[in-house]
Order: structure tokens, then sequence, then C-alpha cells
């Protein structure tokens, strides 16, 4: 049921990949809301040309954009305040990549190259997402901006690897830089901590199967789903959330609150 939360917002959707991806589930919400989108991913994963069956259903232009790349970034804001004509309302950062994680780099053997790479892909990103809609004063007042996490920032889970410590860097920036938005020009921001969920990001995580499954039986509610977590966006980029802002949002059926569950207990008494 849609209830036309983001009717007359203009928003830009980064990282829809396929239609598993958060970002993609995201855009199809946001525009059953109202909202008017531009879609934007890096210039590689657009080849996969998937993008272009949700950007036909959103009715959204896609402006490639490499998030490491400010140029890329003052183009695409400059194309996308373009086709507004007239300023962004809310923002959606849902990028991540480990490089190390990718070449096979337990967390013990990182290769600090590729950690330098993955850190600004999956967190110094929002910076230079957000420091150039501040430049080109881009955002309306009480803009919203969320950015996408994972609990390993705050506990440990030994194969997320670096991606942990990107999250944690991650959300200080979302905390920092949300204090300067919010003084300026009111513009929260804010991360959700979403469950594990089968994407592509998320099953490059080793082991996912049996940690997809541990957070299901360690959360009251289950895990939240990719449309779930879409829902979750919407109400932080609609007006009802107007003053909530520099958090960390756990999305995530309770496991966040959570010691041990009945049920995982009963696993470890069958043993
Ligand atoms: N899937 C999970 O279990 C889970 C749980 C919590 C948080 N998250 C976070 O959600 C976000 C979205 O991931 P997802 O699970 O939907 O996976 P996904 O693979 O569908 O999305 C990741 C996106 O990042 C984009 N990206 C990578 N490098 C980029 C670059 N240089 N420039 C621009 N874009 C780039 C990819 O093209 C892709 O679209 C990530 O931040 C991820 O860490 C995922």
């Amino acid at each position: 049921m849609a209830y036309n939360l983001l009717k007359g917002k203009n928003g830009i959707i980064f990282g829809a990949l396929d239609e598993k991806s958060i970002a993609w589930r995201t855009a199809l919400k946001c525009h059953e809301e109202g909202a008017r989108l531009v879609l934007t991913n890096a210039p590689v994963a657009l080849r996969m040309g998937e993008i272009n069956k949700l950007a036909e259903i959103t009715n959204a232009p896609v402006i490639p954009a490499d998030v490491t790349n400010m140029d890329d970034l003052k183009k695409l804001f400059e194309e996308a305040l373009n086709h507004f004509n007239g300023k962004i309302d809310f923002i959606l950062h849902s990028i991540g990549m480990s490089l190390n994680v990718r070449k096979g780099k337990s967390y013990t053997e990182l290769d600090y190259g590729f950690n330098q790479k993955t850190l600004d892909i999956s967190a110094m990103s929002l910076h230079r997402v957000l420091r150039t809609a501040w430049d080109l004063d881009a955002m309306n007042d009480w803009g919203s901006v969320v950015a996408l996490t994972y609990i390993a920032a705050q506990r440990v889970f030994p194969h997320y690897s670096e991606m942990a410590d990107a999250k944690a860097l991650l959300e200080s920036v979302a905390r920092s830089f949300g204090y300067h938005y919010a003084v300026k020009k009111k513009v929260r921001i804010n991360t959700i901590s979403q469950s594990p969920t089968r994407t592509t990001a998320g099953s490059g995580v080793k082991g996912f199967d049996g940690f997809i499954s541990y957070a299901e039986k360690m959360s009251p509610l289950g895990n939240a789903t990719g449309d779930d977590c879409a829902s979750y966006c919407v109400s932080l980029f609609s007006d009802l959330t107007k003053m909530v802002t520099m958090q960390n949002l756990y999305h995530d059926g309770g496991f966040s609150s959570m010691g041990v569950t009945q049920e995982v207990l009963d696993g470890m008494e069958d043993e």
C-alpha cells in the first residue's frame, strides 16, 4: 500500500545493481510513494544493463558515476539538478565493496592498497557525495540522506573482515557530516544497520548461508528483508521523521538487542 509519503520529492539512488539490491527495492518503493528519481551506479556496474529495467519502471534517468571520482559526482549532481529543475530532497547511499574479501585476503593479511580502496568506496564515498551536494548547494532544507551499514561496525563477525572497519568509518562520517549539514541546511543524515540480506554484496561474505540463518534464529522478528529495508528508507526520506539525524538505526528484527534466543539455545542442547 502506498501513502504518497514522497510526493513532490526528488531523490538520487546510488547502488541498484540488480533486482536483489537494497537500492533497487528502495527505488521501487520511493517511486510508489510519488518521488521523482535519478539512478546512478559505477560505469562498470551499468555495463550489465540490468538497471535499464528499473529506469523504465521508475521513469528515471541513469547517470553513471564512480563514487570515488569527484568529477563524476559533480557531473551527476549537476545533471540531477537539471533533470529535476530543482534541488534534491533525499539520497540513498547503498554502496559497499571489499577488495581484500574479493581477492581472498583474510583480515590478518590485508593488502593495504586494496584496503585504501575499500575504505574509499565503502565509507569515504559518503563524505564525497555529501561534500559534492554541499559545494553545489544541491539539497533542499530538511533533506534526508541514508547510508546502509551493518552491525559488524560494533560487534565482531570474523569473515566480515575490513568491511567492519569501513562500516565504522561510514557511521562516523554520517554523524560528523550530520552535524555540519544540520546546522547549515537542516539536512539530516542517518545510517540504517540492516539484517543480512541475500544480494550480490551480501553473498560475497564467506559462509553467508550460515550467517543469515544464525541471524534469523537470533532475531525475535526474523531477518528484515530488502523490501522491509526499502520501507524504512522511505520513512526516513519522508517528513514524518524530520527530527531524526546523526543516528545509526538498527533495522534487524531485534537482533542487536539479543544475548541469545531460545531457538539458538535449543540448537546447542541438541549437540
Ligand atoms: N546484503 C547484506 O547482507 C547487507 C547488510 C547490511 C548492509 N548492507 C549494505 O547495503 C548496501 C547495498 O548492498 P547490497 O547488499 O544491496 O548489494 P549490491 O551488490 O546489490 O549493491 C552494492 C552496490 O555498490 C555499488 N558500487 C561498488 N563500487 C562502486 C563505485 N566505485 N561507485 C559506485 N557504486 C559502486 C555496486 O555497483 C552495487 O550496485 C551496502 O552498503 C552493503 O554493505 C548489506
